[in-house]
């Protein structure tokens, strides 16, 4: 067996029809399916190098040691890897983040798929990209979506151990290439994380059963928007699951109240370009204040500038749909 040097990226991916909520909390198996697109350019990069010496994992992420629960989670990664490879070696792991941590993007999708996607290549272990995003799951659960580009499927699976809970690709970027704005919205006060923040709604939100039945059916109708390439539609469908998700958080208790007053300026504006200037685009929010807003190529600028005049928006980024988790030669 063969152990090398390997370096990863991964993009994140933004939800189209959210993942809130799990019936595994130990590997990260959903209630729900979720439709995503993956974003090119913003994403983390991952070296994962497998050393006799080393009596554990040594990681750093942007350089600074990672918390206790990321190491838990890392662990639960390279434990799996190493059973596939065969092999007790460990591995020095170095990660970098071109993702803002912390406000409502999902940058541990990214971090996950990268780490999944390097270390597979590192210890040589031989892997179909749907088992990937599985094992990419076991980190975090929105990271299964980063391994595919375009705009993908997270299978919700019937399977207590999770091997059918996968992603597969719907569209390729080409298929439906809309643009994408990221309206960056400061940090409030420290956010809870998702994983937290999960299992307190599946436990207090009067809301959540409903929650989940709406996204079965949102997950449905998002295809149809999908095959059609019909935004009005896939407007109504992606907007109203991520109200519908905010509403469940927000009926948590305590409330998890994850936006900030420019959250809700962008939400506003960017109904005020579809509705008033006929503009073509939606936004979508996770946990976390800021919006993501998708938009058709022909309108990105009129978008981006009328989303970047919202107070409280303190910097835009403009990007596309793009690949999924990708070895980087010489990274
Ligand atoms: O995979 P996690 O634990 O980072 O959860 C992601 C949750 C949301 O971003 C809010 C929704 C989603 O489907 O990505």
């Amino acid at each position: 067996m063969t152990l090398n040097r390997a370096a990863a990226f991964a993009p994140v991916n933004i939800a189209l029809t959210k993942y809130w909520g799990k019936r595994d909390h130990e590997i990260n198996l959903p209630l729900a399916p979720s439709i995503s697109v993956t974003l090119a350019e913003l994403g983390t990069l991952t070296v994962v190098r497998p050393e006799p010496e080393l009596t554990g994992n040594r990681i750093l992420v942007n350089d600074k040691p990672l918390d206790p629960k990321g190491l838990v989670k890392v662990g639960r990664v390279m434990r799996a890897v190493r059973a596939l490879a065969g092999t007790e070696v460990k591995a020095g792991i170095r990660a970098v983040n071109t993702v803002p941590t912390a406000q409502g993007l999902a940058s541990s999708a990214s971090a996950f798929a990268a780490l999944a996607k390097a270390a597979v290549t590192a210890y040589n272990v031989d892997i179909s990209d749907e088992d990937l995003s599985g094992l990419a799951r076991t980190g975090s659960g929105s990271a299964c979506r980063s391994i595919h580009g375009g705009w993908v499927l997270w299978n919700k699976g019937e399977r207590d151990d999770g091997t059918d809970s996968t992603s597969e690709r719907l569209l390729t970027p080409e298929e439906w290439p809309l643009r994408v704005v990221v309206a960056h919205i400061g940090e409030g006060p420290k956010k809870i994380s998702s994983t937290e923040g999960m299992k307190l709604s599946e436990s207090t939100s009067p809301f959540f059963d409903s929650w989940i039945e709406t996204c079965h059916r949102d997950v449905e109708e998002c295809k149809v928007a999908m095959i059609n390439r019909d935004m009005q539609h896939l407007a109504h469908v992606v907007e109203g699951n991520a109200l519908a998700m905010h509403a469940t958080m927000l009926a948590t208790r305590p409330g998890l109240v994850y936006w900030q007053p420019a959250t809700l300026g962008v939400v506003h504006a960017v109904r005020r370009l579809r509705n008033e200037k006929g503009l073509s685009c939606l936004f979508t929010i996770d946990a976390g204040p800021s919006v993501v807003v998708l938009t058709e190529a022909s309108d990105l600028s009129q978008v981006a500038d009328a989303v970047a005049q919202v107070p409280g928006v303190t910097r835009i980024t403009q990007t596309r749909i793009g690949g999924g988790a990708h070895i980087v030669p010489n990274g």
